[in-house]
């Protein structure tokens, strides 16, 4: 990690940001329309922490604002999910190995609906090139992914593992359908930013990782937990001020 820019924490909700606000040190605060961001210092590390709002749209524009302004050595999004499997409950971590993008959908004439990858499909006709059965995964930054299952092993709270993130504005609530879903994607957990950041970050550069802790399983009718996303930020804030 280089030392003289800084890392950019983002989170959605206020309670997704407002612990590793707490722990922020030499604190200013910028703001662009609704979208607030604090330069600060964890430990020794400068650190910018981003409120991105809830969703897609709201997360790449955050990302976007985030780079040009404060040209980060990486972008980290950390924040709640919901688990998919039925070993994950709240407090545990997902560490992001890969994530897709759950909005882009591609509707057949004949009725299914698949997979689409958005990159492949200007200039495309041919449906087979930029449909899939499977989700159209990208890959979180490798050196960021093994830092953070590294450091795992100093979360107490809950298990950790590494995996696929389902991300788009979805909320999925009934457990049949989650299921389905964990069945045809593999995806562990589902959240609403960490697509539309990656994809973003991945355009201009940055090397970009996500860490979600769950805090609800629909599919077992474990309710949301708020609490989740202090642990995962105080967990977060650990380790960055203990970084090299
Ligand atoms: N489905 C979708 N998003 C979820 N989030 C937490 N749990 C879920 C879930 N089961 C996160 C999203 C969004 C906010 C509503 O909480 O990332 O920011």
């Amino acid at each position: 990690m280089s030392d003289s820019h800084p890392i950019l924490l983002q989170g959605a909700m206020e309670l997704e940001i407002s612990t590793l606000l707490a722990a922020l040190t030499e604190v200013e605060e910028q703001s662009v329309g609704s979208f607030q961001f604090w330069q600060g210092k964890l430990g020794r590390r400068p650190v910018v922490l981003s409120q991105t709002g809830i969703g897609t749209a709201a997360a790449a524009a955050a990302t976007a604002l985030g780079c040009e302004r404060f040209q980060p050595a990486l972008v980290l999004n950390q924040g709640t999910a919901g688990g998919y499997t039925e070993n994950l409950h709240p407090y545990d971590l997902v560490i992001g190995k890969t994530w897709y993008n759950a909005n882009a959908r591609f509707r057949a004439r004949y009725g299914k609906t698949y997979f689409l990858d958005l990159v492949a499909l200007e200039g495309e006709s041919k449906e087979r090139e930029f449909t899939g059965s499977h989700p159209f995964l990208h890959y979180s930054n490798q050196d960021l992914v093994a830092w953070l299952d590294r450091e795992s092993l100093h979360y107490t709270r809950g298990r950790s593992v590494l995996g696929c993130i389902a991300s788009g504005d979805q909320w999925n609530d009934e457990p049949d359908a989650i299921a389905a879903l964990q069945q045809q994607t593999g995806a562990l957990c589902e959240e609403m930013e960490t697509a539309a950041a990656g994809e973003v970050a991945a355009r201009l550069g940055v090397p970009f990782g996500a860490v979600r802790v769950i805090s609800n399983n629909n599919r077992l009718g474990e309710p949301f937990e708020p609490d989740t996303a202090v642990a995962l930020q105080e967990w977060i804030a650990n380790i960055v001020k203990s970084a090299e």
